[in-house]
């Protein structure tokens, strides 16, 4: 068998006394949308955070394509090829559209200062090119003629795409998305929904999904885990989720 792109190995996480992830161990193989579900505070930011190198497990391992990553520091766990978008939307407030672009091809490409400030042509070389790929990646997520605008000027469902549009900047193989249908209405999760099959077969990606909305999660996903507790109570399909007692109990409460 081919080795997963991600595997996780009996993740702990605990803050203080509060144990927020506990045997978190998950397996996403390439091309795959997975999902990651639970009721309010069950650890799936956290667990994010763990694999993407923002918070370091109490316990554990985090493998990516083949390389043990749990303790990397986060920009070096970027440029492997792992990006997220996060929970409560984060853009440069008061960067245009393409700028909030070009910071996170920035951080990928290493342009120097030195090169930068003598204007050297290298760097100009380099400086022409991250804007043709900052203005093509814009158009693939439908933003191009927005370029100028600021980016928090953008109506909600928009700055949900530039954040993503953000982290296909760094060129990532595997993608996080918390919650990016948060605050969408039905119309717009349907969009976004036929908008994150479009990019994972473009950018060949493969995708964790945190998404409290379940149509989303259990239309694009073939496999999910369901958190409770820090625990994770089920995987499987989203047939065998949806009817599985423990995932109905983790959201209804004890019959
Ligand atoms: N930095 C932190 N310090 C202390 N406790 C934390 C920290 N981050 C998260 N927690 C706690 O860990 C638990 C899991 O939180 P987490 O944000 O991972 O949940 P979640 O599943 O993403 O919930 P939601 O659906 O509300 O986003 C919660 O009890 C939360 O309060
Ligand atoms: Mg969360």
């Amino acid at each position: 068998m081919m080795g997963a792109l991600l595997e996780t190995l009996d993740v702990h996480k605990q803050f203080g006394g509060l144990v927020a992830v506990s045997a978190f161990s998950i397996r996403v193989e390439s091309g795959e949308i997975v999902g990651l579900i639970g009721p309010n505070g069950a650890g799936k930011t956290t667990s994010f955070n763990l694999i993407t190198g923002v918070y370091k497990p109490t316990r554990g391992r985090v493998l990516f394509d083949g390389r043990d990553i749990t303790r990397l520091a986060l920009h070096d766990i970027t440029r492997l090829g792992i990006a997220r978008t996060f929970q409560n939307i984060r853009l440069f407030k008061d960067m245009s559209v393409l700028e909030n672009v070009l910071v996170a091809q920035h951080m990928r490409m290493g342009t120097n200062l030195f090169e930068a400030t003598l204007r050297l042509p290298s760097y100009l070389r380099k400086e022409k090119h991250i804007h043709e790929q900052a203005r093509a990646l814009l158009a693939e997520v439908g933003l191009d003629a927005l370029e100028g605008d600021k980016a928090t000027s953008l109506p909600y469902g928009k700055q949900r795409r530039l954040e993503i549009a953000r982290a296909l900047a760094t060129e990532p193989k595997l993608l996080f998305l918390d919650e990016p249908a948060a605050g969408m209405n039905p119309q717009e999760s349907a969009e976004l929904m036929d908008f994150i099959l479009k990019i994972r077969d473009q950018f060949q990606l493969t995708i964790v999904l945190i998404e409290h909305h379940m149509q989303v999660v259990m239309g694009i996903c073939k496999r999910m885990y369901v958190l409770d507790y820090g625990v994770t109570i089920a995987h499987g399909t989203p047939e065998e989720i949806q009817k599985d007692p423990k995932v109905i109990e983790a959201y209804l409460g004890a019959p």
